[in-house]
């Protein structure tokens, strides 16, 4: 028998419990992965809430949960060419991801696993390195930029500030005074969020702003607006809509930026804290941790 992740009905973590089910088998074009670590996300906990939310990814209970994965492919479908048996893969699943095994399409968010790449690091890759590449792209951050990232220190943000400041350009980022030192390790300039943001905001960086991704609400895109960044160089993951401003992320990503974001931290260009990893069974301590919303890069699961 194998253990998923799955919920039965919409409600707070503890509508989350373990099944024991028979291991899953692919179909042509598809490959099964033994599963070494999952990364968890927001979406993964908005999609049990809320069944709003859960509509727009199409999930429907009883389902499984999570999306990230890393681990080795231990069985191929018919017709699959590009991997085998004992590959090392990194990769997406929405709602099926959390357990010992996940099946993919071969052509779906999958890529290879770099070897100095350790587990609970890659697990915690897909959407967070996804959405932040894809949102620095975007907005085509360079040299003589001045970039404002909001929750700079969560999973996304952490990325995208790294990203930015690589591609040459002055990084501001918003975070809580316990993330300050770390920012500023990164090349960041820390500001803290909260009354008074723009303020703090304009002395860090009194020769303004050229663009901003706001990985946590309204008041980043306000603030941005403000600052006087224009409206199509501003991505917004956590307040589209709100006055135009729009953003892609994670659906928007390429099979290159996923490539390119994991060869970075494999080649520890970008760092990736893991700030706990919990065993499967904990699984609803680790969302309620993840809710709590401070988390420092990524909360990892392993099916241990
Ligand atoms: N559309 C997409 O493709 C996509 C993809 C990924 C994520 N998202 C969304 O983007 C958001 C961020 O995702 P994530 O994975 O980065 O989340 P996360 O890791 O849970 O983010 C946590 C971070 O939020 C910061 N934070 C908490 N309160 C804040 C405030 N008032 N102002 C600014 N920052 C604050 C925390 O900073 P401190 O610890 O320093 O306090 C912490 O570092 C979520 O809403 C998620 O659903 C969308």
């Amino acid at each position: 028998m194998a253990r998923f992740a799955r919920f039965d009905r919409f409600g707070g973590t503890e509508v989350l419990y373990i099944a024991e089910l028979d291991p899953p088998h692919p179909g042509p074009g598809q490959l099964r992965v033994r599963v070494r670590a999952n990364g968890l996300n927001p979406a993964d906990y908005k999609i049990f809430h809320d069944a709003e939310h859960a509509k727009n990814y199409g999930a429907v209970p009883p389902t499984g949960v999570g999306f990230d994965f890393a681990g080795e492919v231990d069985e191929v479908g018919e017709g699959v060419t590009r991997y085998t048996v004992g590959d090392a893969v990194i990769g997406g699943k929405r709602n099926e991801a959390i357990g010992d095994f996940v099946i993919v399409d071969e052509d779906g968010v999958l890529t290879p696993k770099p070897q100095r790449l350790d587990w609970p690091t890659a697990g915690a890759l897909p959407v967070a390195g996804r959405t932040a590449i894809a949102a620095v792209d975007r907005v085509g951050v360079g040299p003589g930029d001045t970039l404002l990232v909001s929750a700079a220190a969560g999973g996304v943000g952490v990325i995208a500030c790294q990203l930015a400041v690589l591609r040459g350009a002055t990084v501001v980022g918003t975070a809580s005074e316990r993330n300050h030192d770390f920012l500023r390790s990164l090349g960041v300039i820390p500001v803290a969020y909260g009354d008074g943001l723009v303020e703090r905001l304009r002395d860090a960086a009194p020769g303004g702003y050229t663009a901003a991704l706001d990985n946590h609400g309204p008041e980043s895109v306000d603030a941005a607006l403000e600052l006087g960044v224009p409206l199509e160089r501003i991505n917004t993951i956590a307040a589209r809509g709100h006055r135009g401003a729009q953003g892609i992320g994670n659906p928007q990503a390429t099979d290159e930026q996923f490539a390119e974001v994991v060869r970075l931290v494999a080649e520890g260009r970008v760092v990736v804290p893991i700030e706990a990893v919990y065993p499967l069974e904990r699984i609803r301590e680790a969302y309620d941790r993840l809710e709590g919303g401070h988390v420092r890069g990524k909360l990892v699961v392993v099916p241990e």
